[in-house]
């Protein structure tokens, strides 16, 4: 999909005036500001309803902006960076002075990406510079992956939604922090825990890190993200069974997302057993029975392994109700 001069200069234009605009990448829509202008990211902060200690991701479109926004680029932050941008990843670095201390939430790093669709990255040159965005949505709700759903969720908020087509990763992107003595995985996604090893060796993940304030760093991190308004559970897929053999002739109103076709009259969505497919259309199924507005939505729970970790983490957290 090749992008619209015209629409890129006028959303450059929003930008440098302050305005927000959203934008399609790879991995999800973001909500864009100009990252050197602190009142666009207040009101960035403002239209998504979040905390002013959540940070933002700064998008880039070379390698070379590093430089301007992390004090030091190791050699791992290099590696990474050219074996998988542009791409779904996200390095946190610590910060160089200029980066205003709103985007940090107050942390002494910044997270830096370059995303990997065409409409991005057009938008990225010809703005020039860093543009802050988290993913354009209201905070604690669902990712978009149309423009459909940015405009849904943000009506007038939003100046402009630039429309490049459903996402083709489909969840955030794997966030590695850099800034700390070892690298931690902070977010699982597609770029998945092997893959990054097989770049920088062996890499943490945050339940493994004694005492770190894991949800200040990463509020995507909080139990309850990423969820659709109906109660969601995650359930195997005997249990699944079993569950709706007792109990669907007594008139719940569930819906269901399985690996296997469907075997009761419920609406039912038959999962893709590819994680990349399952990924893509994760938060597209998940809004479709949602929409329904029926009781709960039973999940099957995805397979083990590292190409499911970012899929199996987004689904947990769909799934707890607290916050
Ligand atoms: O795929 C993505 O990453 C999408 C697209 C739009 O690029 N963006 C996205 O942004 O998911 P957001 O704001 O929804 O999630 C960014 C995550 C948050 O969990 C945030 O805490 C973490 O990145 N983050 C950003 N800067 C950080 C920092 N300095 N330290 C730790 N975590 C950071
Ligand atoms: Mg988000």
């Amino acid at each position: 999909m090749i992008p619209d001069q015209t629409i890129i200069a006028k959303a450059v234009e929003l930008l440098r005036h302050g305005e927000l605009v959203a934008f399609p990448t790879e991995t999800v829509y973001g909500l864009g500001a100009d990252a050197s202008n602190a009142d666009a990211i207040k009101k960035l902060y403002a239209a998504k309803g979040r905390p002013g200690n959540h940070p933002v991701i700064v998008h880039l479109c070379e390698i070379s902006q590093l430089r301007d926004w992390a004090r030091t680029v190791s050699d791992d932050a290099l590696k990474l960076a050219k074996e998988f941008w542009p791409g779904p990843l996200t390095l946190i670095l610590p910060k160089a002075d200029r980066v205003d201390n709103r985007l940090t939430g107050g942390q002494d790093s910044v997270g830096l990406r370059m995303p990997a669709h065409p409409f991005a990255l057009a938008l990225l040159r010809a703005f020039g510079d860093g543009v802050a965005a988290p993913s354009a949505n209201k905070f604690g709700r669902l990712s978009p992956t149309t423009a459909e759903d940015v405009r849904t969720e943000f009506a007038e908020q939003v100046s402009l939604v630039l429309d490049g087509g459903p996402c083709q990763i489909g969840i955030e992107s794997t966030i590695v922090d850099l800034s700390r003595s070892s690298p931690v995985i902070l977010r699982p996604g597609m770029i998945d825990r092997l893959s990054i090893e097989s770049v920088i060796g062996p890499v943490l993940l945050p339940n493994s890190i004694e005492g770190q304030p894991e949800v200040t760093r990463a509020p995507g991190g909080l139990p309850s993200h990423y969820a659709p308004k109906t109660p969601l559970r995650l359930v195997q897929r005997d249990e699944l069974r079993e569950l709706l053999q007792e109990e669907s002739s007594a008139g719940n109103r569930w819906a269901v997302m399985a690996f296997t076709s469907r075997v009761f009259d419920l609406p039912w969505i038959l999962a893709d057993p590819d994680p990349t497919i399952f990924a893509r259309d994760l938060y597209a199924n998940l809004r479709r029975l949602d929409r329904l507005e029926l009781d709960q939505i039973l999940v099957e729970q995805p397979p083990d392994g590292s190409a499911w970790d970012g899929i199996r983490d987004r689904l947990m957290r769909a799934a707890t109700k607290e916050i």
